[in-house]
């Protein structure tokens, strides 16, 4: 016999839109885990939205068989711009079943580790950045490592340098792309009516507008001037799916091209931003992750095989997206009418589901008592790969997992043993408490840091 899933009171019409904070709706969605437990049920002005927060039913929701990705609310409006590119699109998609049998292998291992040269190329921008600001400086990590993120997949995926750090101002795609993310977020939570009454319709099509242009120069500009070179673009524009014997439309290679540009930057500079404050504030594991780098590299340049060889660092990053998964939840839906928990709830087939990362990554169950400590010893030694099945899953499940896993890993594995090798970082403000920023991903927000060049690693 099923139970009901708890549900905070609701309004009429507009149901529990009021729940949720509008800058920052994890810090809502985490606090309702705290009052309702492992799953709740939410409506979104009549859509129910049910939000799933421990490990057992998240690893029950990790079933392909029984669930899979949905695209819904915010997620949905993202799909005014990208469309049925990889990470917006409907699991069924012609096009997208091409464009992800075609570009599996050109973001597998063997690739990535190709492109460490242009990783590096970006890092050392940051890197002189920093030197030249001096220790005095007040640097925004936040948008240091956006910078970085964003010329970093721009020039391995498509040989494009966005020179993101030769300019003051934030880069024009970048802001549009927040602004989009913020309003399709709010369009979601917004009664349709309102849309034009509020007169945000105009700048979001501007938005959209600013970045499909980017996307089309790009390519015209690659098949007016051809290289020879193995990058995504490359693969998008000549190789043809061998399942299907198709190849990638236009006006998907640019919807792709906006993704990468979008999911290969966010999510891997927020990672980066959390590493750092955690470090900060934690400096036992400061002084070892810096030990383990200075014993590993001395003052050389790290090389692609070295960084397999860092595992406390390689814990400060699974820790980092442990506690902060910088993509906080994922939503599926069940494929047919089901029961969670051994027949406790009953779902409806199509039902929208959250995967709510952030909190199954709290389960004292599976990480103990001090779920909220930073604390990489929790995957060193071998524990990491006896963890329960799915019980870390910042990259999300299944088929449609990140594509971009390893370019992720191995630009935030150079870029921090890089910055720890050659600064030593403190707190602008030592007292600062960890605020989030959201847009489709979060980050810490107001956080700053000093830099300056170590002398004693020489
Ligand atoms: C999908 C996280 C970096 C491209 C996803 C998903 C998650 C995720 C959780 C699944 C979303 C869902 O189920 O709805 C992350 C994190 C990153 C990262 C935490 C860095 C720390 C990257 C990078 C790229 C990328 C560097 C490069 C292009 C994508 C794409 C998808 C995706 C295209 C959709 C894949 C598909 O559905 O076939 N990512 N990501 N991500 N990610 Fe990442």
């Amino acid at each position: 016999m099923s139970i009901p899933i708890p549900q905070p009171p609701s309004i009429p019409f507009i149901g529990n839109v009021t729940a949720l904070d509008k800058d920052v709706p994890l810090n809502s969605f985490a606090l309702l885990a705290k009052t309702y437990g492992e799953i709740y049920q939410l409506n979104i002005l009549g859509t129910t939205i049910i939000s799933v927060n421990s490990y057992a039913l998240a690893n029950e929701l990790s079933d392909e068989k029984r669930f899979q990705k949905q695209v819904a609310a915010g997620l949905l409006q993202v799909r005014n711009l990208l469309g049925d590119g990889l990470f917006t699109a409907f699991n069924d998609e012609p096009d997208y079943l091409v464009a992800h049998r075609l570009l599996m292998p050109a973001f597998g291992p063997m690739a990535i580790k190709g492109m460490i040269e242009e990783m590096r190329d970006i890092c050392d921008q940051l890197v002189l950045k920093w030197e030249r600001f001096g220790p005095h400086a007040t640097l925004d990590p936040a948008d240091d490592f956006t910078r970085l993120t964003f010329d970093t997949i721009s020039y391995c995926s498509m040989s494009y340098r966005m020179n993101s750090f030769y300019s003051d101002k934030p880069v024009p795609f970048v802001v549009a792309m927040g602004d989009f993310l913020a309003e399709s977020d709010l369009r979601a939570s917004r009664p349709r009516i309102l849309q034009a009454v509020l007169g945000k319709n105009a700048k979001y099509h501007e938005d959209i507008k600013l970045m499909k242009d980017l996307a089309e120069q790009v390519v015209a500009e690659r098949q007016a001037n051809p290289i020879d070179k193995k990058d995504m673009l490359n693969t998008m524009l000549h190789q043809k799916d061998p399942q299907s014997g198709r190849k990638m439309s236009a006006e998907n290679i640019a919807r792709n091209l906006i993704t990468f540009l979008i999911a290969g930057h966010e999510t891997s500079s927020g990672m980066l931003t959390f590493a750092v404050y955690h470090l900060l504030r934690n400096p036992s594991a400061l002084r070892k992750v810096r030990a383990e780098i200075d014993s590993v590299l001395g003052n050389r340049p790290a090389q692609v095989d070295d960084l397999s060889n860092l595992p406390y660092l390689t814990a400060v990053m699974r820790e980092t997206l442990r506690l902060t998964p910088t993509a906080s939840k994922r939503g599926v839906t069940p494929l047919q009418d089901t029961t969670l928990g051994g027949g406790k709830y009953f779902v409806k087939a199509g039902t929208t589901m959250l995967v709510h990362v952030w909190n199954m990554h709290r389960d004292p169950l599976v990480w103990g008592e001090d779920v909220e400590e930073f604390r990489p010893e929790r995957h060193v030694d071998g524990k990491f790969e006896k963890l329960p099945p799915n019980a870390w899953q910042p990259f999300g499940f299944g088929v449609r997992a990140c594509i971009g896993r390893a370019f992720a890993w191995q630009e935030v594995i150079l870029v921090l043993a890089t910055v720890l090798q050659k600064f030593d970082l403190t707190p602008a403000d030592p007292s600062y408490t960890l605020q989030l920023k959201q847009t489709l991903t979060i980050k810490p927000k107001g956080f700053y840091i000093h830099a300056r060049r170590r002398t004693d690693n020489q």
